[in-house]
């Protein structure tokens, strides 16, 4: 395998206009592959560190200028000569140079870019598909895909408090079916908004994010919407939630603000969840209680584990730490995943193969801004979950993903699997 002989950032622009990192390889064989990183708006706590200018002159200090810089400098210098095969080892390295346990010093946004370069830069190089490179020749499971289609929270400007409201086409026969299911219901659900007198504007992730009279009738509209594009709710669609509960979370509870519809206690939230599974065919919630609020989950998990899927994200952040307090606690039964959580490839891998060996479910996940890189597309696939959550049926940034899922299907022909986990 070649060695790595050139590395570099630029500093370029996310799906919200705020500036992120590329990184670009070129190996000695004149391979050259670069990589994007995304950016999330309700992010954990814990997260590997995203760093930032704070130069209030540039970009209102959202520049990325240091991490570019410690990527150009520090980082090349520390990989030019590596064999781009060697991906923990590379990782390994950048983790131990930055010697912190969230990545705060050299900046996740910039390890992450080189580690996903390095991963595709490599797999063109050994002339394999970004997902066989990283998955073996087993990897050919496409994901089912967990569409948001109405935003609220932190990504959108409404009345709504629950960030994410997806469709989940359980009964297509396959990827490409199941996103024309999807976009088909996106754009009946256009409909059914507009009949309501609601606005079709789109928050972050390219969901409506209309002024709703109340989370539940989130709910509603999805199953109208099912309906009206000739599907049946819950055979052939079904409904996953993100409440992202962080960002509603207060003092000794949660406040439901945006919909006025005033504070909750964990419990109350367990029980409006546990409702709403007995009147809407949903599958999956994620985040249905704050990052802080494990005895929240626990109480979830113990009350609807066994009917539906329990998602941890801002609580795990894809870290191995938390993932593995999660399983102990029996706090959820499935982790969402994204690589910028944490930082590198490897470290994401090393959290979804707790989640296997658990018999957790996992979530491959964009952030809410993106980019025009594909990346976890191929990740998806490579691990081999059955499950990506990636956004809205509209902004390039989003369908970019699904593009690309489709392009492996072609790709696979015959040996293409999908098989909902649900
Ligand atoms: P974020 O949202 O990218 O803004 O964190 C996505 C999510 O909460 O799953
Ligand atoms: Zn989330």
């Amino acid at each position: 395998m070649p060695k790595i002989a050139e590395l570099r950032a630029i500093e370029i622009l996310d799906s919200r206009g705020n500036p992120t990192v590329r990184v670009r390889v070129a190996l000695a064989d004149g391979t050259t592959a670069s990589a994007s990183v995304p950016s999330g708006a309700s992010t954990g706590q814990y997260e590997a560190v995203e760093l930032r200018d704070d130069d209030k002159r540039r970009y209102g200090g959202k520049g990325v200028r240091k991490a570019v810089a410690n990527v150009n400098e520090r980082i090349a210098a520390a990989l030019l000569g590596k064999e781009a095969s060697r991906q923990a080892e590379i990782d390994n390295l950048m983790i131990e140079m930055d010697g912190t346990s969230n990545k705060a010093k050299l900046g996740a946004n910039a390890i992450l870019g080189a580690s996903m370069a390095v991963a595709r830069a490599a797999s063109i190089s050994a002339n394999l598909p970004l997902y066989s490179y990283l998955g073996g020749a087993a990897a050919t499971r496409l994901p089912v895909p967990m569409m948001n289609v109405l935003n609220g929270g932190k990504h959108a400007d409404n009345s709504v408090d629950f960030q994410e409201f997806m469709i989940v086409p359980v009964g297509a026969p396959s990827f490409g079916e199941a996103l024309r299911y999807g976009a088909e219901t996106f754009h009946a659900l256009a409909k059914v908004l507009k009949k309501k007198g609601y606005a079709t504007s789109v928050g972050d992730e390219g969901g409506f994010a209309p002024n709703l009279k109340s989370n539940e009738e989130a709910c509603e509209l999805i199953v109208e919407a099912i309906g009206a594009a000739g599907y049946s709710p819950g055979k052939d669609i079904a409904i996953a939630l993100d409440p992202a509960a962080s960002s509603f979370a207060v003092e000794n509870g949660y406040l439901l603000s945006k919909s006025r519809q005033g504070n909750k206690t964990a419990e109350q939230l367990v029980d409006l969840y546990a409702a709403w599974v007995e009147r809407y065919p949903i599958v999956s919630i994620e985040d249905g209680h704050g990052e802080f609020d494990w005895k929240g989950f626990v109480a979830m998990t113990s009350r609807l584990g066994d009917r539906i899927q329990i998602v941890g994200d801002d609580i795990f952040v894809t870290n191995t730490k938390f993932i593995a307090r999660g399983i102990e606690e029996k706090a959820s039964n499935a982790a969402l995943i994204k690589l910028n959580q944490i930082g590198t490839v490897t470290e994401t891998v090393a959290a979804i193969e707790l989640c296997r060996r658990a018999g957790w479910g996992y979530v491959i996940s964009h952030r809410s801004g993106e980019t025009e890189d594909s990346f976890m597309a191929d990740f998806a696939v490579a691990m081999g979950g059955g499950q990506i959550k990636t956004g809205s049926l509209c902004r390039s940034e989003r369908i970019a993903k699904y593009n690309r899922l489709l392009e492996i299907e072609t790709e696979l022909g015959g040996r293409a699997e999908f098989s909902s986990p649900f």
